[in-house]
């Protein structure tokens, strides 16, 4: 039986893989897309889901969210999306926003549905965890929580954390305490995933509609990181797509997760005890492999069924 989902983004580069991964994978009912500002803002983020949801022929709702955190400033990340989000790809614009703000349609969704849903945060967690701290009995309802965030070690916006983490700490403590499983696609498992030039022209071959063209194009954008030899870019968010459709790509491991809320410089860690050293509960699950070529094989497949 596919898996109900919601999906909560902030297109983004990589977020409009994982969309496209999403609708194309009937492992999935995708009952709504929720759009957070992040990698841009808001303001950009909306009409980037409506392209990329209309560019597929979805009918899948998309409601705004949060354009900034709990606590504190909205800063973005225009250095590796582009100004616009989508590394300056410009795409038929969409339809509107569906009415109803992101945390209200997520707690409608989980209070009306038959059977536990899955919620999967490739943004800054800000809308998840208003919808759940909002009205705490619907964690019943959370099937688990299957985030692209975190790292144990470097981070990726400041040395010590990474940037969905970074974006909204208290937001993602929110979701390690709300007592439902969490799912960590760190950057450490991301690294794992490199986009690369060749990756992209061998996407190309899969097919010649405009989704698959599109995400190519998208992609082509992404600066290769001089973290990884400038190789390639690590391919984040369908990481978190992918573990839902193909599990078994993947290994993983039960740790504790703590998040680091001070003001000081490491605000924002995702302290993953991978060794249990503190003896802390093991709150979540932390992604550490994923098979890079099945991965990519997963999209490229995945990308062709699509308009
Ligand atoms: O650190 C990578 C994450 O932050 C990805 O989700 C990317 O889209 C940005 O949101
Ligand atoms: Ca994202």
């Amino acid at each position: 039986m596919p898996i109900p989902v919601i999906l909560d983004c902030d297109p983004g580069t990589d977020d409009a893989v994982a969309i496209m991964l999403a609708l194309a994978s009937p492992e999935l009912t995708v009952l709504a897309i929720t759009v957070a500002g992040g990698n841009v803002g808001l303001n950009s983020t909306l009409p980037n889901t409506l392209a990329l949801t209309a560019l597929a022929n979805s009918t899948v709702p998309v409601h705004a969210g949060a354009d900034r955190p709990l606590i504190g400033q909205f800063v973005s990340e225009p250095r590796v999306h582009g100004a616009d989000g989508l590394g300056g790809v410009v795409l038929p614009p969409g339809g509107s926003p569906t009415p109803g703000l992101a945390a209200d349609v997520i707690r409608r969704i989980l209070r009306d549905a038959a059977e536990p849903v899955t919620l999967i945060g490739i943004g800054p967690a800000t809308n998840l965890a208003l919808a759940l701290t909002t009205e705490p009995t619907l964690t019943t309802k959370v099937k688990q929580i299957v985030l692209m965030s975190g790292a144990w070690a470097e981070g990726n916006v400041t040395p010590a954390a990474e940037f969905n983490a970074w974006s909204d700490p208290e937001g993602l403590a929110i979701l390690l305490a709300c007592g439902r499983p969490v799912v960590f696609a760190t950057l450490e498992l991301t690294a794992q995933a490199l986009t690369t030039p060749a990756r992209i022209a061998t996407w190309r071959t899969r097919g010649n509609g405009r989704c698959l063209r599109a995400i190519c194009d998208i992609q082509s954008t992404v600066p290769l990181s001089p973290r990884f030899s400038s190789l390639g870019a690590p391919l984040h968010d369908p990481c978190a797509v992918a573990w839902l459709i193909r599990p078994e790509l993947f290994t993983a491991r039960d740790c504790s997760v703590r998040m680091d809320l001070g003001p000081g410089p490491s605000r924002g860690r995702t302290l993953i005890d991978r060794w249990n050293r503190t003896g802390d509960p093991l709150n979540a699950t932390v992604l550490e492999t994923v098979d890079a070529v099945g991965l990519f094989e997963l999209l490229g497949e995945r990308l062709a069924l699509l308009p």
